[in-house]
């Protein structure tokens, strides 16, 4: 059985990548987003809206719960899943979760290209936008790093460089796998 879910900041790519690496292992994909959006019939920023964001922290984490014991399956999480309530505990007693670790600068590009609403940074101008990665990623980042695996990333451009991180992902996971096999 596999389980694999795919954290780190907004704009780090993980549905992107946790796409493309649920297609290339065979295994289905879940975005959690996605999945609350279904679940709640509501776009994520009205329920932010609604219930503001204790109350869609809330829903995120009984969501995870949900999604957490689903068999054979590649999951993005959201970019603040892991830094609420014990979610990275859960996350990584479920799976094997890796941190996809992009530098300001990267999830920054990201974002301006983007295309997704995201409350959180909805109406920053370009230096306000920057300025709020740079803070939240400092906070963020000692949950980020409790996952099982990390890997870098890039500005993404080309499929080519998706490709490159799926099987730099494959290959981090079946290494730890071959060690924990070991007899000694
Ligand atoms: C959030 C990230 C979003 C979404 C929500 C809050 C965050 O997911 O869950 O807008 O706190 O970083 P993505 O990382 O997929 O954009």
């Amino acid at each position: 059985m596999q389980r694999i879910i795919l954290i780190g900041y907004m704009g780090a790519g993980k549905t992107t990548i946790g796409k493309a690496l649920a297609h290339d292992l065979g295994l289905e994909f879940f975005d959690l987003d996605w999945y609350i959006e279904d679940r709640f019939r509501k776009k994520i920023p009205q329920i932010f809206a609604e219930r503001g964001e204790n109350g869609f922290r809330e829903i995120e984490r009984n969501m995870l719960y949900e999604v957490g014991e689903f068999e054979n399956v590649v999951i993005s999480s959201g970019g603040g899943t892991p830094c609420f309530f014990d979610n990275i505990d859960y996350m990584n007693k479920q799976a094997d979760t890796v941190y996809l670790n992009a530098p300001v600068d990267v999830l920054y590009a990201h974002l301006m290209m983007g295309k997704s609403q995201r409350p959180l940074i909805e109406g920053k101008t370009p230096e306000e936008l920057k300025a709020y990665i740079k803070d939240s990623l400092a906070g963020r980042e000692q949950f980020y790093r409790k996952a099982r695996y990390m890997v870098d990333v890039e500005v993404i451009k080309y499929k080519s460089q998706i490709q490159a991180l799926v099987d730099n992902i494959k290959e981090i996971i079946a290494t730890k796998n071959q060690k924990e096999d070991l007899l000694t």
